[in-house]
């Protein structure tokens, strides 16, 4: 989705405004531009295409300022074309916008300005804003005035940064709803603006987040946070501990490969800290659970999107194993408009790496008025959905920067996994030795996700030997049912291979047809309580003609036997064992794609963080 980076301080704002749109590069976009106050007035560049067609219209004709926001635009109204890029400027070209998010009465909006005689030139729906911030400012009103009257007509949830050469002190951003978030970051004589953390990171880790309804007047020397009311609001600066070296690619060719490779680490920075290994306990204090809570809690509903569903899924299986508690998992998109089921008894745990997918804080806001407790868990620090819950556990990863997410998904396995230990404690469905047990079992995952990172080489044979072809099966059973659709959905994402990931038990009540030796299975089959009826699956699809690749715990000879080849992972605790079954899964999409030459990191049309629903 649309990136934001602005910049006011005592250095050229151009380069720091294209560096900070390359680091949010990932986020998807199909068009790039940037405005900058030179000499007194606004001067814009802007293409349809990627970063570097900006770079080479600065490069043309260079555009030097103190002052400057740019945008990634990730097309909604209109097509992506230099005159729909973003920043958009006012008519008297006096004022100039970026913004995240969708107009939804723009319609009407164009119909009232233009029957004052303004004239359109784009077909975004974001120009209205920068108009009606016109109409304000040619009102005699300042720009934070002109910017709050124009902004109280918009429906729909917005980030917005506006600049107006009438007043080139000053950057206004403001964050209405769940569009995505609006960070202000604090340098030293010198203040930052973003949608997203890794834009600025390598400038300062001091940020300030905005919440709905708020608006951030951003000076060289400080920033003011107001209300959209118009009333001086107390805000808070996080320290942010993210390096922004993690932001880089260094030695990968891409960031997934880099990010798949840091799940030891990950894995090892989610446990530390949270697991007392001497009294077998685990500590998540952020989400302020107490016994009493605890007992009280009937019913879980995980909702989430995309990766982070199938993660909940996982936990569905985790939690209700441990504690016995009933969980149901729902897609947040499905959540949010199915009236569901919820009162004050129950929990609503939210996943999202992102902490601002629409989708996912709207189900959470759903949940919020049902008075259900509201916890998540989040990847990203200070994201919306970890300021709104109740309790929260934040995710070890550092940012994930390849669209296609991976550590991010281990990650909330791990979180699941403790989580639903601390429950069981808690309400004790869980006894003592069990409890020590599946403690001790944590001690084991960083190692194993090692072994299974070591064995790349034999994963990129059988990566080679998938490169062509055009479907792919996945089945899975029990806790590995979601590894199959995660696994589906890597390949799908960054190869454009069609993948299905299917219940192993249901492959004979259709998919069973679709099986040739065109159309590859992949067997999830390692050592859980689900392996026999997994191993007679194998044997379903090799009658049938189908060429298996099966995923087997390491040392299993019956397995290889029966398949054409085997990903191997290390024998796991079975509860633990999607942590590893989908690290070669993750491998085997990411060599594919990069076999296929394709762009690994910014697959065609997808986003990183969907911020529109
Ligand atoms: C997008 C991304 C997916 C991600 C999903 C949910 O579709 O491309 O990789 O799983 O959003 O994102 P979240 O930030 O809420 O985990």
């Amino acid at each position: 989705m649309c990136g934001i980076v602005g910049y006011v301080g005592p250095r050229d704002a151009t380069p720091i405004i294209l560096s900070g749109l390359k680091r949010l590069e990932y986020r998807g976009y199909d068009s790039a531009g940037l405005a900058v106050l030179e000499n007194g007035h606004i001067e814009l560049r802007r293409d349809a295409g990627k970063l570097e067609r900006l770079a080479t219209l600065v490069e043309q004709s260079p555009l030097h300022g103190h002052v400057g926001i740019g945008h990634t635009r990730w097309a909604t109204h209109g097509e992506p074309s230099a005159r729909n890029a973003h920043p958009h400027l006012g008519g008297t070209g006096e004022v100039v916008l970026v913004h995240n998010g969708i107009v939804e009465n723009f319609l009407e909006l164009r119909e009232e300005l233009n029957a004052e005689g303004v004239e359109f030139r784009s077909d975004t729906d974001t120009e209205v804003i920068v108009q009606l911030v016109d109409r304000y400012l040619s009102m005699e009103m300042g720009l934070v005035e002109a910017s709050r009257r124009a902004l109280s007509h918009i429906k729909g949830a917005h980030g917005v940064v506006i600049l107006s050469s009438r007043e080139p002190d000053k950057i206004v951003a403001a964050r209405i709803g769940n569009a995505g978030g609006v960070v202000v970051g604090v340098g030293e004589g010198e203040m930052f603006v973003a949608s997203d953390m890794p834009a600025i990171l390598e400038h300062t880790r001091k940020m300030v987040f905005l919440e709905s309804q708020q608006m951030a007047v951003v000076r060289r020397t400080g920033v003011e946070v107001q209300s959209l009311a118009g009333e001086q609001l107390d805000y808070e600066i996080h320290n942010v501990a993210w390096d922004p070296v993690s932001a880089e690619k260094g030695e990968y060719r891409h960031f997934m490969e880099k990010e798949i490779h840091e799940q030891v680490r990950s894995l090892t920075d989610t446990i530390a800290g949270r697991v007392d290994f001497d009294e077998g306990r685990i500590r998540l204090p952020q989400l302020n659970l107490t016994p009493e809570l605890a007992q009280r809690i009937r019913k879980i509903f995980i909702t989430a999107c995309g990766t982070a569903g199938h993660a909940g899924m996982v936990g569905k299986v985790l939690i209700e194993s441990i504690t016995r508690i009933p969980v149901e998992v729902d897609i947040a998109s499905e959540f949010r408009y199915r009236d569901p089921i919820v009162d004050e008894d129950m929990l609503v745990l939210a996943i999202s790496q992102s902490g601002e997918t629409a989708d996912t804080l709207a189900a959470m806001d759903l949940a919020r008025r049902k008075g259900a407790l509201l916890w998540s868990i989040v990847n990203v620090i200070g994201s919306q959905a970890m300021r709104i819950s109740d309790g929260y556990i934040s995710m070890q990863t550092g940012p994930e920067i390849g669209v296609a997410s991976t550590k991010a998904y281990t990650a909330p396995l791990v979180d699941l996994y403790m989580l639903a230990v601390l429950l069981g404690d808690m309400r004790g469905t869980l006894e003592a030795a069990e409890r020590r047990r599946l403690v001790a079992d944590l001690r084991l995952v960083p190692d194993l996700v090692g072994r299974c990172l070591d064995r790349e080489a034999e994963v990129e044979v059988v990566a080679a030997s998938m490169k062509e072809v055009s479907h792919c099966l996945y089945l899975g059973r029990g806790i590995n049912m979601p590894t199959a659709y995660e696994g589906a959905l890597k390949l799908k994402e960054i190869s454009y291979i069609h993948a299905e990931g299917y219940p192993a038990g249901e492959m004979k009540h259709g998919p069973i047809a679709l099986i040739d030796q065109d159309m590859p299975v992949v067997v999830i089959a390692p050592r859980d309580p689900w392996y026999e009826k997994m191993f007679s699956q194998i044997e379903q699809a090799k009658a049938r003609g189908g060429k298996v690749i099966a995923l087997a715990s390491e040392g299993d000879q019956l397995i290889a036997g029966v398949s054409d080849q085997v990903l191997w992972v290390p024998e796991t605790p079975w509860r633990l064992s999607p942590v590893t079954t989908v690290i070669p899964l993750q491998m085997l999409a990411y060599h594919i794609a990069a076999l296929r030459g394709l762009d690994v990191d910014q697959p065609r049309n997808l986003a990183k963080s969907v911020t529109v629903e």
